[in-house]
């Protein structure tokens, strides 16, 4: 092994987390779901385990045409869904939230909301009619009702003024009334992850548990209302509810500092939500590459990478995109083709062989130790649930895009759940944007 080799091991090492370490992490967020369902410790509790008042998976008769608008991934979109039993039929405008509504007023982030869905309806002739809605809004909320929620706080690079403690469907509502020229009627309101679990539960009877690997990470699970002593709903059948968990805050209590490496804390220290969501900021997309790049700068700075020279782009905050690590893992064993690609696209055409094998390592380190943290918080999920079966679905770019992410979750999961909880991972088609039409669905057939 070249000394360089070694140096780059030496840095790396915090990124291998032993089955030990994964099943203790697994163990402390059992204990952070326990304490945010219970009645008692809720309030201070970092993971919140919010109870969306999604009570059931769909049946299949769900009907008709619906809206829905999705909020909290990287664009924001408006759909047109017709559904049908196990047909649907899907019209999707995406529309971009340029940076300045990102960290503007709230006003201006619904007006904006408003004029797209207004410009959607236009173009699809549909001005008259208003269409039951559901509303993908995918960030910490309270739930008060399927048709009510509070945020709680923004994650991902989204920090509006004045949305934080306010009801978002009310604001939607304001928002669209103010443009006056159509009329909506929001049947629901759902996070990303319900929706992915429900459009999974609408091809797949035994799905029970959704997720995302995207911009941010977190999931969501069918729960016994036994369970949940925060459920404020009624205790008619069916005696269960879908918790949003919320796992990205795992850890905002200190109790993963054991493993955050000095690389966590200098992407924590940057961001806009600065000791929040911290599991998230090991895992998902809006990060890793944030990580990967602080790691490349240290290896360059002690002149293991790229003879210590460093481009622009190389030196800027999350000028490495999440991306070019799915990127540069698709490169076989001794080839760099994508790996140059991206350091051309990185401002360095000088790279040795040995920079591109040592990128590719630091980029598999970084996306594993995401791939494992996942699979023991899904273990956790089954365990806490002992299904004989279950299907969880699944979306998210991290989790699309990587070539590996899919396998080395599928392993590690398996290797970290009880053997009599079998599992299959589904890749959620559009959970979204479908996801949301379907729970409109069940609210409406569930009124009539
Ligand atoms: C963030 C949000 C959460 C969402 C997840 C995935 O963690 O807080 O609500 O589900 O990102 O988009």
């Amino acid at each position: 092994m070249t000394e360089s080799r070694k140096k780059v091991d030496v840095v790396l090492k915090d990124f291998i987390l032993s089955d030990d370490v994964l099943l203790k992490v697994s163990a402390l967020l059992l204990q952070e779901f326990n304490n945010g369902l219970s009645a008692q410790n809720h309030k201070t509790a970092t993971v919140k385990m919010f109870p969306t008042f999604v009570r059931d998976v769909p049946d299949g008769s769900e009907q008709g045409k619906f809206l829905a608008l999705d909020l909290g991934g990287t664009n924001f979109r408006v759909l047109c869904i017709d559904l049908d039993g196990d047909q649907f039929n899907m019209i999707n405008e995406i529309y971009e939230i340029p940076q300045s509504i990102m960290l503007g007023s709230g006003e201006q982030l619904f007006d904006h909301i408003a004029e797209c869905l207004g410009h959607c309806l236009e173009q699809l002739g549909l001005t008259h009619r208003t269409l039951p809605l559901g509303f993908t809004f995918s960030f910490p909320c309270l739930q008060k009702g399927l048709t009510s929620a509070i945020l709680v706080n923004w994650t991902k690079g989204f920090n509006c003024c004045g949305v934080q403690g306010k009801d978002v469907v009310q604001l939607l509502r304001e928002a669209v009334k103010r443009r006056g020229n159509v009329d909506i009627d929001c049947v629901a309101i759902v996070n990303d992850t319900t929706g992915t679990l429900m459009s999974c539960a609408h091809k797949n009877k035994d799905c029970r548990v959704g997720l995302i690997v995207g911009t941010g990470t977190n999931a969501c699970y069918m729960e016994r209302l036994e369970n949940v002593e925060t459920w404020t709903g009624d205790n008619n059948p069916p005696k269960q509810v879908i918790i949003n968990t919320e796992w990205g805050a795992f850890g905002d209590n200190g109790c993963l500092n054991f493993l955050r490496t000095e690389y966590d804390y200098q992407v924590d220290e940057i961001s806009l939500n600065k000791g929040k969501h911290l599991f998230e900021k090991m895992i998902s997309g809006m990060y890793m590459g944030e990580v990967a790049r602080r790691i490349f700068v240290k290896l360059a700075n002690d002149g293991v990478l790229f003879k210590g020279k460093l481009s622009e782009k190389f030196n800027t905050a999350y000028g490495f995109k999440t991306k070019y690590i799915s990127n540069i893992e698709s490169d076989p064993r001794q080839k760099n083709t994508e790996t140059r690609t991206v350091l051309e696209k990185m401002g360095i055409s000088d790279a040795s062989d040995e920079d591109c094998e040592i990128m590719k390592l630091v980029c598999a380190r970084v996306s594993t130790r995401a791939a494992h943290l996942v699979s023991a918080a899904v273990a956790t999920i089954l365990n806490k649930i002992k299904r004989n079966h279950t299907t969880v679905g699944v979306d998210g770019s991290v989790y699309r895009y990587h070539p590996h992410f899919r396998d080395l979750m599928e392993k590690k999961i398996e290797e970290l759940t009880d053997p009599n909880y079998k599992f299959e991972l589904m890749l959620s088609e559009d959970g979204s944007g479908r996801g949301a039409a379907l729970v409109a669905a069940v609210a409406v057939r569930t009124v009539k």
